[in-house]
């Protein structure tokens, strides 16, 4: 029996109170909806089915890279209608998993369960007992604790109200049954909707088994309709990471202040400080160490580097045993070869740093070619930029660049060369030779102060 997969995603979510439609808003630094369509992947479905409306194009272009069937939901008619409009292309044979797209942390494992307690025609729901049931369907069963049906909260009398055990809006049933009990659904309710939730009740009726399993975990199934619940999912969906990457070896000195949008991979025993966030493709080597309140994007980093504290990181590639911060911003096209050192202050852009060289001190090195053994003295600046466009530095190995010097490029310093502290380079300075560009130091004598006038 194959399995199709559809994600009700049509709803503006207007407590949002966004530009942004909601199953946009972003978990990880992707949109809500990513997160389900990943998940209900995980299961292998013969199809994927998304219900769009609201947000329409938008929605699509984010996940234009997933092999979904979009379905258009032109008015948001209730969750039935919204199961409906995407049955045309579900067989009669086939088991239907509805998801929700503002539903983003339900595991794969949960809806494998839920998919098996479909069988033999019975219609199973994922549900979960809330101290605080607010908001919520309730599952009101009979008095053999059968599931009867579920009643909308807006819907329901006072004693159902008390109900704990809610409807999380996920569910699975054979496709022609399903089929049927929508095509019976009416809009009598309190929103004029066509309720997805009111087949269980025409389930019941007709005596197919309603079977109700829980989540594992609550957070699992929670739903995300303003910013306090995406708030709420963004931590728990952290220290999901947070929990998997310690598994796997990596310390973090407080995961509950630890932000991996994107994808981390670290070696044995590399650890993390508080408050560093790590953004797109990131690779930690073995024993290197991050220090607190460092950004981390699209970078690598080799074995037994440390980064210090308050660091930006972005785009860069560093090698073994080097040294970076604190207050370091190295952005994209940095290479910086093993045991090299760059200090506090200093940024570097589109730069190849040689191995065992250094930058310590406020300096900016951009579009520079620095050799091996290079020492850069403190408040020195490649000047790559002439107004108009980009010009490249070359530096040789063991140069020694002094502080408060300018490399006008294109400009070249040979190897071993010296340049002479407060020197402005404008022509290529030759290997192994001192070169300077300063006034000469004169002193006045006899020279006196002026004095303050009567
Ligand atoms: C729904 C359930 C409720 C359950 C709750 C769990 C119904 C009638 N109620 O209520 O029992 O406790 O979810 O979170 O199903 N959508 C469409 N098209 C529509 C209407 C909705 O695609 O015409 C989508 C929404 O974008 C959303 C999902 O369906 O992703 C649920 O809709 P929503 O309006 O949030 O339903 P709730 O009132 O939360
Ligand atoms: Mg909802």
């Amino acid at each position: 029996m194959s399995l199709h997969i559809v994600i009700l995603a049509a709803g503006q979510g207007k407590r949002m109170n966004s530009a942004l439609p909601k199953v946009l808003q972003p978990l990880g630094d992707r949109p809500l909806l990513r997160h389900v369509v990943e998940t209900a992947q995980a299961l292998d479905p013969a199809a994927i089915h998304v219900v769009y409306g609201h947000g329409g194009e938008r929605v699509q272009q984010a996940l234009t890279d997933m092999p979904v069937n979009w379905v258009y939901q032109a008015e948001q008619l209730g969750t039935g209608h919204a199961v409906g409009q995407a049955m045309d292309h579900v067989p009669d044979d086939a088991r239907v998993l509805v998801l929700y797209g503002d539903v983003p942390l339900v595991r794969a494992n949960t809806l494998s369960n839920l998919v098996a307690a479909a069988d033999n025609g019975a219609l199973a729901l994922l549900t979960v007992v809330l101290a605080d049931p607010t908001g919520y369907g309730r599952i009101v069963r009979d008095d053999n604790n059968r599931v009867q049906r579920i009643v909308e909260e807006r819907d329901a009398d006072a004693g159902e109200r008390h109900i704990q055990e809610t409807n999380t809006g996920l569910l699975c049933a054979g496709a022609a049954a399903l089929r049927d009990w929508l095509s019976r659904l009416t809009d009598d309710n309190d929103q004029g909707e066509y309720y997805l939730t009111d087949c269980v009740a025409l389930a019941a009726a007709d005596g197919a088994p309603v079977t109700a399993g829980q989540a594992a975990t609550e957070a699992e199934t929670q739903g995300i309709n303003n910013k306090l619940d995406l708030a709420r999912a963004e931590r728990l969906f952290q220290r999901r990471q947070a929990d998997a990457l310690m598994a796997a070896g990596l310390t973090l000195r407080d995961p509950a202040r630890f932000d991996l949008r994107g994808a981390l991979r670290a070696g044995r025993d590399s650890e993390i400080d508080v408050g560093v966030v790590v953004e797109g493709q990131v690779t930690l080597g073995d024993n290197v160490v991050i220090g607190p309140h460092v950004v981390l994007k699209n970078c690598a980093i080799d074995d037994d580097t440390r980064i210090e504290a308050h660091s930006v990181i972005e785009g860069a590639t560093i090698g073994r045993r080097c040294a970076i911060g604190p207050f370091a911003r190295l952005r994209p096209d940095t290479h910086v070869a093993d045991r090299a050192k760059i200090g506090n202050f200093v940024e570097t852009k589109k730069t190849r740093l040689g191995e065992a060289s250094k930058i310590n001190h406020l300096s900016y090195v951009g579009d520079a070619e620095v050799g091996a053994g290079v020492n850069i003295g403190a408040g020195v600046i490649t000047c790559n930029y002439d107004g108009a466009n980009k010009h490249i530095t070359r530096i040789g190995d063991d140069a020694f660049i002094g502080s408060d010097c300018q490399l006008v490029a294109p400009v070249s310093v040979g190897a071993g060369a010296t340049i002479g502290a407060g020197s402005t380079v404008t022509k290529d300075a030759p290997a192994g030779a001192l070169t300077l560009s300063r006034v000469r130091q004169s002193t006045v004598t006899g020279w006196r102060r002026p004095t303050k006038q009567a």
